[in-house]
């Protein structure tokens, strides 16, 4: 497939970008700084101006791509990463501000220009809990996509409201918009730091609802959202397996989640942050556990 990949220049992206190139995708990166990647053009590119938006999703992928003369190909698809990716980068209405522009400029473009997928980041917080004031508890566990998500911070809020505009767009158009609720990213290069850190301290995994997604994992996830067609909008956690703790369900359950509802029997390693639909609907099948 043809891909526009945004913020394929960020800790997500820059595994993600190269994974969907080596499953045989052409892909363009439109990202503020660079990627410079292996087979990847960069385009520097700010989302939050829908006129470049346009143009980088009516643009070359290369320069090779001048040589056929037959004008320039429409994307398959869009995976729109690009965001400020937490609080506390820039002042929160700023946060806001970026978010929700650049989503609803990339989700128009794509609609007006008939490209018929865009898969996009949305986020864990948006279930509240990651960057709540004191505590939060999930309401039950596990927590699946049909968990209320009403955030009190700025980029929870942002991620809410671009999930509301794809489902508009989707309405409009017909076109299939997948929102994918990632989960806390880690690179392989992390872990030998992690582990210790997340065995001797499990506390700090708490607003994180003790999840985690390898970005190999989260290449996988968005490969299977591509070869998925058909599913209209639709929204996805996205996590491996496991806890990222070295306590089992029932010993974290105890320690941090007394009083909280468990709609169903939990393996003793399980996830409390659902990843089965993702499974059941596109056949997401993670395998690079943290231990
Ligand atoms: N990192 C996580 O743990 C995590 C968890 C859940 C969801 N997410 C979401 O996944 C996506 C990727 O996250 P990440 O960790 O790679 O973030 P990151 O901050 O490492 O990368 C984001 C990229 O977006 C680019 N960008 C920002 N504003 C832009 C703009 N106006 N125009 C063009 N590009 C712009 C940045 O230059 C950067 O390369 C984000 O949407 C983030 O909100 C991340």
């Amino acid at each position: 497939m043809r891909i526009l990949f945004t913020g394929g220049s960020g800790k997500a992206g820059r595994h993600v970008v190269p994974y969907l190139v080596a499953q045989g995708h052409r892909v363009l990166n439109a990202d503020l700084v660079p990627l410079v990647a292996a087979g990847v053009q960069d385009l520097i590119t700010d989302l939050t101006d829908p006129g470049q938006v346009w143009g980088a999703m009516t643009s070359l992928a290369g320069f090779d791509e001048l040589e056929p003369g037959g004008g320039v190909p429409r994307f398959d698809a869009v995976v729109h990463f690009a965001a400020l990716a937490r609080i506390l980068i820039k002042p929160d209405c700023e946060t806001f501000r970026v978010n929700t522009l650049s989503t609803y400029n990339v989700l128009e473009a794509a609609v007006k220009l008939g490209i018929p997928k865009v898969i996009f980041a949305s986020s864990e917080t948006t279930y509240g809990i990651c960057f709540a004031d004191g505590e939060r508890k999930p309401q039950y566990l596990p927590v699946d996509e049909e968990h209320p998500t009403v955030p009190e911070d700025a980029y929870a809020m942002s991620k809410v409201c671009n999930e509301a505009t794809g489902r508009s767009f989707q309405a409009r158009s017909g076109s299939d918009i997948y929102a994918l609720r990632i989960n806390n990213v880690t690179e392989p290069e992390d872990y030998a730091a992690m582990a210790p850190v997340w065995r001797a301290t499990p506390e700090v995994r708490r607003r994180n609802i003790f999840a985690y997604i390898d970005v190999r994992d989260l290449g996988q996830m968005v490969e299977c959202c591509l070869r998925t067609d058909g599913l209209g909008y639709q929204v996805f956690n996205v996590a491996n397996d496991d806890l990222s703790v070295a306590l089992d369900n029932a010993e974290v359950r105890e320690r941090f989640y007394a009083g909280v509802p468990v709609r169903r029997e939990m393996g003793p390693r399980e996830s409390f942050y659902s990843n089965a639909r993702a499974k059941e609907l596109v056949g997401f099948a993670p395998h690079h556990g943290w231990q």
